[in-house]
């Protein structure tokens, strides 16, 4: 199948470098790209290069989440980007920002559509965009992912396409594309089950306003995958007990309702536990399909992944590509708008199940900010799904830099999803339902059931001095909650530096 099916665009046709050139200092930028796929590669090296030659150019960079080096590295690097939406990945973007070098918001993704839609950013100067191909219409077809795409094409003043060639034909039809239109004229979204197809499979898209065509054949730089260890495979253990116990107490129907599942090495070991489970006929909503979605299809488990963005690992990626026909009967790829819709995810009542930096004895949890202070990715879609699902799960191995920081905390240093949108928390040893849970029941289910032994009675001696006198809801010391992160900061160790100021290494008996 051709892959410009209009004449009159094929001599829009260019190389990267001319492309390029209609990207100007100052101006905002939306592109295509989500959790590396999906993204524009061609034109972003090509900016890389015009400033490494001297070239004075600075911009606005909106993409759907994480994008490969091509885009965030080069730019970054070459200090082509100067402000950057919605959340990132990228080792040297990530060190930009916390030096402030690059301005960042860190935003809900389902924000970020309608921002764009309102005009929130500004002015969309150019939407760069990767596509599989132009259809008769003018429509395009995205890739591995669908994200902002639409929006950015909607807004624009102009659209670059890299047509992307490494990109399977097969993935053609996999795409359900819906827009929202802006209050007063928006209309309840026609989706009732995570199957359904309510939009088109391409971007409508204005011919007029394609202004360059490239053709690249640079494939996604997937991220790999970490083995599934031993903690993982607990914490997955754990959440298929729980959803097991719900069902037998009527609770959840026999194949649960539909799951979201974060990013990365656990949410992926969360999913690959279900492999093994009797569930059958699972759905998912959710933002990103990996690895372990693909097992599950396998397994005959899933009768439908609908996210926002294909995001297998280097081996996941082979095996789509192997048998891209297969999987994509079982996927819909939706705009981010769509996929991430508070709304929608409310009313199917999806199980969201996400991953927390630390959660504090009270249950808020902190996703982005690594003692409080330095950003590491970002909220992503974690608080679109958490605030609005059936329940809403926060997983975390229960300590962090070889057991020298404690992951429950009292005190959240950041907090990204508070007491009432958290239901549940689980780490390696155990899992703590917190609904109908007061403050007092709540810490001592998490410190019983979540704390590493090794922290247990720190936590609940500080939860019992804090509990002293009266008029106290949700008690604290408030300057010792966070003396515990200063302890780390200090010596290297928060349960070391407790023992050298007490003299007490006795490990507290789990309680509740
Ligand atoms: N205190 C200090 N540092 C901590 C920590 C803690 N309690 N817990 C983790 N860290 C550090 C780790 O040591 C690691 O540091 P390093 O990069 O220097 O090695 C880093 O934080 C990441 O931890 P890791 O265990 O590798 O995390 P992960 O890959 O499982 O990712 C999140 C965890 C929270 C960062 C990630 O899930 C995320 O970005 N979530 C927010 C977005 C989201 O949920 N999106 C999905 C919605 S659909």
């Amino acid at each position: 199948m051709e892959r410009i099916r209009r004449d009159d665009l094929k001599g829009k046709i260019m190389s990267a470098e001319m492309a390029s050139l209609l990207i100007k200092d100052g101006m905002t930028v939306a592109t295509s790209g989500f959790t590396p796929s999906g993204y524009p590669k061609a034109v972003p090296l090509a900016l890389e290069k015009r400033s490494l030659a001297g070239e004075k150019i600075g911009i606005t960079v909106i993409c759907g989440a994480s994008v490969g080096d091509e885009l965030d590295g080069a730019l970054c690097r070459s200090g082509v980007m100067k402000r950057r939406y919605p959340y990132q990945t990228h080792d040297a973007l990530r060190n930009a920002i916390n030096a402030k070098e690059i301005a960042y918001q860190d935003m809900h993704l389902s924000h970020v559509s309608q921002y764009i839609d309102y005009g929130f950013f500004g002015k969309i100067n150019v939407a760069l965009v990767e596509a599989l191909a132009i259809t008769e219409e003018g429509g395009i077809i995205p890739t591995t992912s669908v994200g902002i795409m639409p929006q950015a094409i909607r807004n624009a003043d102009i659209v670059i396409v890299e047509i992307n060639t490494s990109q399977p034909m097969a993935l053609e039809g996999i795409h359900d594309i819906y827009m929202t239109e802006k209050p007063p004229y928006r209309q309840p979204i026609p989706l009732v089950t995570p199957a359904d197809r309510i939009g088109t499979p391409y971007i409508p898209c204005d011919p007029e306003k394609i202004a360059a065509i490239v053709f690249t054949d640079i494939s996604d730089k997937v991220r790999p995958l970490g083995p599934i260890d031993e903690p993982s495979r607990l914490i997955s253990g754990h959440i298929i007990d729980f959803l097991k116990h719900e069902v037998k107490m009527g609770r959840l129907p026999k194949n649960l309702l539909p799951l979201q599942s974060g990013v990365g090495s656990v949410a992926n070991a969360v999913l690959g536990g279900l492999v093994d489970s009797e569930f059958e006929n699972l759905t998912c909503y959710t933002e990103v399909i990996q690895d372990s979605m693909l097992d599950l299809i396998d397994a005959g488990k899933v009768t439908i992944a609908s996210g926002t963005a294909l995001t297998p690992s280097e081996e996941g990626l082979k095996r789509l590509h192997a048998n891209m026909k297969h999987y994509a009967k079982y996927c819909v790829l939706r705009p981010m708008e769509i996929s991430n819709h508070p709304e929608i995810a409310r009313r199917l009542g999806v199980i969201a199940m996400n991953t927390a930096i630390e959660v504090d004895i009270y249950g808020h949890v902190n996703s982005t900010n690594i003692m409080g202070s330095r950003m590491m990715n970002g909220i992503g879609g974690s608080g679109d799904f958490t605030r609005n699902a059936y329940i809403s799960i926060f997983t975390t191995v229960s300590t962090a830099k070889n057991g020298n920081i404690s992951s429950i905390v009292p005190k959240a240093s950041h907090i990204d999803h508070t007491e009432h949108d958290v239901a549940v928390v689980v780490t390696e040893r155990g899992l703590a339902d917190l609904r109908g849970t007061s403050p007092g029941e709540r810490a001592r289910r998490i410190i019983a059931h979540c704390a590493h032994p090794d922290y247990r009675d720190q936590l609940m001696d500080y939860l019992e001095r804090a509990e002293g006198g009266k008029l106290k809801y949700q008690p604290h010391i408030l300057n010792e909650a966070l003396s515990w992160h200063a302890r780390f900061m200090e010596t290297g160790s928060m349960k070391a530096a407790k023992i050298a100021e007490t003299g007490n290494n006795e490990v507290a008996p789990a309680k509740e």
